[in-house]
């Protein structure tokens, strides 16, 4: 986590009192602190302070494990096999991520498969930890029912990311982390809080018709990017990180926020190697990649092509400087959790 400013390090240092005192040793709790803070300053609000109520709930209803006994299984030089003992999912993920970096760094290739895990949050946090250690990953993840298959009437994929990270001559990295569907599901439960239309092409309603009502889409499926190529990337990240690790898939992931009967077991899938492994040039070669691309003639109004990560990149470099905005009813969750 880079150096924040006094008042966001107040906020961590809070959030590492509360997972304290839900049970998590210090060295988790940072772990758990520096996600949801990173989080919050790449505006990704979804996956921030909106969920710590969520992970202390589940660690007092017993379905995260406070005090897991992970274990990691080596199965080679490059790959090895975590079972995170239901842990809270950023400790999991941040431990294949240093055992994935580790292997690279010592064969060219580190391939980490995790099972029994939780919500890990970003996978673009754990990607530039190995890009920032000038490696190329791919990291895969699957989550609870959001999306249904094409051709479905029923959800069973989660909104599954796909993460690609490489590292780009220059000090921002190119990271992809995008989930599959065409709209993510807090945006849904937003805007039907507050009455408001969802865009058109987003989710179908319980009978299979498309629909711009949000309480509609909630009962019924949110759709995934492009049709049944969408499908068919989100079909291939459950088999990357659910059947491939040994963790839950096909639709058994649990919903974090709904579900407590049951830890979540999660699977996630590790990535890295290293940029030189094919050309000794990579430097050069990804720099000119990008100029090319950069060079295009733009369409109107595009002042800029970006890469994946680029706008990411400025808004966390921004956000550092400022303090942390706290909705309302999450500076309540803040006060509860902590007394
Ligand atoms: N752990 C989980 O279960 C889970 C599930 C779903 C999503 N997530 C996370 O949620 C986060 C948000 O996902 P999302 O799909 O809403 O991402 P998004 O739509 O904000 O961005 C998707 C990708 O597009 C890139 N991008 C955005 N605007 C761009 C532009 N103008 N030009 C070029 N590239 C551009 C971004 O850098 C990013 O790589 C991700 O970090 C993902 O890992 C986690």
């Amino acid at each position: 986590m880079e150096k924040v400013n006094l008042k966001t390090e107040k906020l961590r240092k809070k959030i590492i009192k509360i997972f304290r005192k839900f049970g998590l040793n210090n060295n988790h709790a940072s772990i758990s602190a520096d996600a949801l803070i990173n989080a919050e300053l790449v505006g990704a609000y979804g996956h921030g302070l909106s969920r710590l109520k969520m992970y202390c709930d589940r660690i007092s209803k017993k379905v995260i494990n406070p005090k897991p006994k992970i274990k990691t299984k080596k199965i080679s030089q490059s790959i090895s096999h975590i079972d995170a003992d239901n842990s809270i999912g950023f400790v999991a993920a941040d431990l294949a991520i240093k055992k994935a970096i580790q292997n690279a760094k010592k064969t060219g290739i580190g391939l980490i498969a995790v099972k029994n895990s939780g919500h890990y949050g970003l996978s673009g946090y754990y990607a530039e930890q190995a890009v920032k250690k000038n490696l190329v990953t791919m990291i895969y993840t699957n989550a609870p029912p959001a999306v249904a298959p094409h051709g479905a009437l029923k959800s069973l994929f989660g909104t599954n990311p796909i993460c690609f990270g490489t590292p780009t001559g220059s000090k921002i990295p190119f990271i992809l982390d995008t989930s599959i569907s065409m709209i993510n599901r807090g945006k849904i439960r937003v805007a039907a809080r507050n009455n408001q239309k969802i865009p058109e092409g987003v989710a179908l309603d319980k009978f299979g018709k498309p629909t711009t009502d949000a309480k509609k889409a909630l009962q019924g499926v949110q759709l995934p990017i492009a049709g049944f190529r969408g499908s068919g990337l989100a079909w291939m990240v459950d088999i990357l990180s659910g059947v491939l690790t040994g963790g839950n898939h096909a639709g058994r992931v649990k919903d974090p926020f709904d579900d407590f009967t049951g830890p979540q077991n999660i699977g996630h899938l590790f990535i890295t190697f290293k940029t030189n492994l094919f050309v000794k040039n990579y430097n050069t070669r990804i720099k000119e990649n990008i100029n090319r691309i950069k060079r295009l003639p733009k369409i109107k109004g595009v002042k800029e092509i970006m890469y994946p990560g680029q706008n990411k990149f400025k808004r966390f470099k921004m956000n550092l400087k400022k303090e942390i905005k706290i909705a309302e009813n999450i500076k309540k969750d803040l006060e509860i959790l902590e007394n």
